[in-house]
């Protein structure tokens, strides 16, 4: 509960979709960084328990595979644990070295966990040392758009990542839904009608594929 109370006691509310993400200002592996330093882009802020275990040496070489990727749409990745700057400098130095995967992305060093505090990535009846694996997706205007937690034991899953944004992405620019499994290039889902008469317009639309009045995709 201990992330909880401090929030309480500096009386912010933990994020959650929809709302805007948490103003920070942290040292990183690339020097400090805010959360302004990213207006205008998206953001996968993400954290891991700690430096130099396996599971997240794992995540940080597919984070890092994802990146390229990731960057062609407008989204940047930035990691964080409670670990300093110099674990970080070493391990990502030792990723590189080991598996021989340059690690691209800044990492916050929360020891202060100020940060971890502020987007309740603490888990303090799992651990209230480490962080839990939380991705927060941050859009373009700097809005909460999806929160992912994972516990310590379960590496995340990379294609999930891209698949997330890119799926934000695409309701924003064409005012739909996307269905279980989505991929680019899928039919996605019509919004809603609100009336009888659109109802049985949207029956007769032949643009559209309706299973029902309720149920219909289309190729954008
Ligand atoms: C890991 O990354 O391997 C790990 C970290 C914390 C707890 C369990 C596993």
């Amino acid at each position: 509960m201990e992330n909880i109370q401090q929030t309480e006691e500096v009386g912010q509310a933990l994020p959650s979709i929809g709302s805007p993400a948490p103003k920070f200002e942290a040292v990183t592996t690339h020097g400090t960084k805010s959360l302004d330093d990213y207006k205008g882009k998206w953001v996968i802020l993400f954290s891991h328990p700690a430096d130099f275990t396996p599971v997240c040496t794992t995540e940080f070489i597919g984070f890092q595979e994802i990146y390229p990727q990731l960057r062609e749409m407008n989204t940047e990745l930035l990691g964080l644990s409670i670990d300093s700057v110099h674990s970080h400098i070493a391990w990502v130095r030792n990723i590189e070295e080991k598996f021989g995967t340059k690690i691209e992305f800044p990492v916050i060093a929360d020891l202060s966990m100020d940060v971890a505090g502020k987007y309740g990535m603490i888990m303090p009846e799992e651990s209230s040392t480490e962080a839990s694996r939380a991705v927060f997706v941050i859009d373009d205007q700097q809005v909460v758009r999806a929160i992912i937690y994972y516990p310590l034991s379960t590496g995340r899953n990379m294609d999930e990542m891209v698949r997330l944004v890119r799926a934000l992405q695409t309701t924003d620019e064409h005012h739909v839904a996307t269905p279980a499994d989505w991929q680019e290039g899928d039919k996605v889902i019509v919004p809603p009608v609100a009336t009888q008469e659109e109802a049985d317009k949207r029956m007769k639309d032949e643009s559209m594929d309706c299973v029902d009045f309720y149920f219909c995709k289309k190729d954008l």
